[in-house]
């Protein structure tokens, strides 16, 4: 093991949660962090002893073989190609851009350069879903024939301090939580063939709640509610629903139906949570998940105080086990790329009211070994 020096550019809300995971790998080590804001970059780089830099001088910076890009949806494909131009591999949050042309055209550059892209969410990763996928894989509900997938929310203007991407192009709530949603159902599923769907806006405005901004007003340009009906290549049915426009429901939010029992997947946002099964029409049982690494929970919510299991970083780690090892690493570019195709198809699907075929496929990825921690990544 060695440990593989990142950059990070994009220094808002969630870069803490990557900065604290780094600190708590001995496989990585962030030394640089950059934003367009540099109040953002040296206010992080403060709080984690890192060194706050300029975008050009952190992706000039030799020393740096991986760039993390945390920014948001609409930069991620030319800060994307811009980290792989000067030569580094590339790791980003979701989605991998907004458009399936721009997630295409960073494939494309990577696969020229030789270099590696991987892309959040890696939540499909985390114990509670790899204890999911080994049920699959294992028959334990037999062949999954249907299921659902649903988030279902006021929104995000209420709690995030700068909520005006969410509500814009690139925006809304499939774009946003969908990557969660339909990455662990390809990790479970394997591809999507086709989707039908339809959309609204439940609201024209939205105020933001928290923060330096709060008060003022957001247009909604993207549907908010958004319905659709993937079909998997396996023959999987699978009902998908993605709103922010709901103040409460008794949904239970993520469940596969097989033709010998059903499965109940937890909260694809987290890593951990426990999942449930039933035989046939038996009664619920709750499935171990301690025989997986990244499910044990080491945080509390900070509106709701409930225990998660957070994660978010073990992509990026996996990746750089891979490029050292000479493996393939499993949040991969090829993966995000085709969730994207899908989430882009919805939209299309919705506004052409029609069925969208969806020509890319990706393998499932490796499940993740069994073991206690980060060094299962290392083989
Ligand atoms: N906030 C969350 O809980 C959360 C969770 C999971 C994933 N994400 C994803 O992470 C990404 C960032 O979300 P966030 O909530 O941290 O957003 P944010 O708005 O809080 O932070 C984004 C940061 O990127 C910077 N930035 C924007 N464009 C840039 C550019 N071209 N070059 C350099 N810096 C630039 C902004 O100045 C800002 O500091 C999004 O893709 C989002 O979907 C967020």
């Amino acid at each position: 093991m060695r440990d593989v020096t990142i950059g990070i550019i994009g220094c808002g809300n969630i870069s803490a949660a990557y900065l604290r995971g780094a600190a708590a790998s001995r496989l990585v080590r962030v030394k640089s962090v950059a934003d367009l804001r540099p109040e953002a970059s040296q206010a992080r780089a403060a709080e984690f002893a890192v060194e706050a830099t300029s975008i050009d001088r952190l992706l000039a910076d030799p020393e740096i073989e991986v760039v993390l890009n945390l920014t948001v949806p609409q930069a991620h494909v030319p800060v994307g190609l811009d980290v792989l131009s000067a030569g580094k591999h590339l790791y980003a949050e979701k989605p991998l851009g907004t458009t399936v042309a721009g997630g295409r055209q960073l494939l494309a550059k990577a696969e020229a350069a030789g270099l590696r892209i991987g892309c959040a969410p890696d939540t499909f990763m985390g114990g509670g879903h790899q204890a999911c996928r080994r049920a699959i894989d294992t028959g334990l509900i037999g062949t999954p024939v249907a299921g659902h997938a649903a988030i279902q929310t006021r929104g995000m203007e209420h709690w995030h301090p700068d909520p005006t991407f969410f509500f814009k192009p690139g925006g809304g709530p499939v774009l946003d939580m969908g990557p969660y949603y339909v990455t662990q159902l390809v990790n479970m599923l394997g591809p999507v063939k086709s989707v039908m769907a339809q959309g609204s806006s439940g609201y024209a405005a939205r105020v933001i709640g928290s923060g330096a901004k709060a008060g003022q007003e957001i247009t909604v340009e993207v549907p908010t509610t958004v319905n659709a009906i993937l079909l998997f290549e396996s023959g999987a049915n699978i009902t998908l629903s993605h709103s922010w426009d709901v103040w409460a429901h008794r949904r239970l939010p993520f469940e596969i139906y097989g033709t010998e029992g059903s499965l109940l997947v937890p909260d694809p946002n987290y890593f951990g949570g426990t999942p449930e099964f039933t035989r046939r029409n038996g009664a619920w049982e709750p499935l171990d998940i301690t025989a997986q690494p990244f499910g044990a929970n080491n945080m509390q919510h900070p509106l709701t105080g409930i225990a998660l299991a957070n994660y978010r970083i073990i992509g990026l780690l996996d990746m750089a086990a891979g490029i050292a090892l000479g493996r393939p690493h499993r949040a991969s570019g090829t993966l995000a790329l085709h969730v994207l195709e899908v989430l882009e198809a919805i939209g299309l699907a919705a506004v052409e009211q029609r069925a969208v075929m969806i020509e890319s496929r990706c393998d499932r990825p490796t499940p993740v070994p069994q073991g206690q921690d980060e060094t299962v990544l290392w083989q």
